[in-house]
């Protein structure tokens, strides 16, 4: 595989031709934060907190860096103002719907959010995507997935799956940056599951 050599905040790194800026720079140790990104998923680009400046033929501008791919001579700044603003206002937008996340409270720490500047809406998901992917790519499974478009876009958990597949599986659960995820799973649970799945779930339990 063809080696590149690029530029990431100075440091001269050395990548492979298939990687994205982000994996190159964690490759060097360098940090670049990240809310929708899982290794073993598919690239998303949802939450835009990779965002970094590229220089390429002279021209700079804001990309996704676990989106954009690496290429030779490409100088790449993980932090900047404008940098920096974007991620404080992106954290901003997201507190207003999961102000409690700990993941979103310290990354608002470094890039001094305000969790109060948008009006609250609190949905609990950032709609990274995190549970619905792993559990389609990872699991194959689809127990989880988004439903309704824009400003009612919300993941739900599938009971006639979830029921069978996710009470011995639950590896999403950790992957929720803001843990809404671990909540719609129980009001599922409580409110929709067969009562034999039910059953049969506390059944394996107590064996
Ligand atoms: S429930 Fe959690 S992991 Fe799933 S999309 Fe929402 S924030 Fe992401
Ligand atoms: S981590 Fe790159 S867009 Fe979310």
């Amino acid at each position: 595989m063809r080696e590149i050599l690029l530029q990431i905040d100075g440091i001269d790194v050395k990548a492979t031709e298939t990687m994205t800026v982000l994996e190159a720079a964690r490759s060097a140790d360098i940090f670049i934060p990240t809310l929708c990104h899982h290794e073993k998923l598919e690239p998303y680009g949802g939450c835009r907190i990779c965002s970094v400046e590229v220089e390429t033929r002279g021209r700079t501008k804001i990309v996704a860096a676990c989106l954009y791919p690496v290429e030779s001579d490409l100088v790449v700044r993980t932090r900047s103002e404008k940098i920096d603003r974007i991620r404080k206002m992106i954290l901003e937008l997201l507190l207003a719907h999961a102000p409690d996340s700990p993941d979103l409270k310290e990354l608002a720490q470094e890039y001094g959010a305000h969790k109060d500047r948008f009006e609250k809406e609190p949905s609990f998901c950032i709609l990274c995507g995190l549970c619905v992917r792993y559990c389609d790519e990872v699991k194959k499974k689809n127990a989880v997935g988004f439903i309704d478009n824009g400003a009612k876009r919300e993941i739900a958990f599938i009971p006639e799956i979830a029921a069978k597949e996710c009470w011995n599986c639950k590896e999403c659960f950790p992957l929720c940056p803001t843990s809404y995820l671990q909540a719609a799973y129980h009001l599922t649970e409580a409110l929709a599951f067969p009562p034999s799945s039910l059953e049969s779930v506390l059944k394996e339990e107590t064996r």
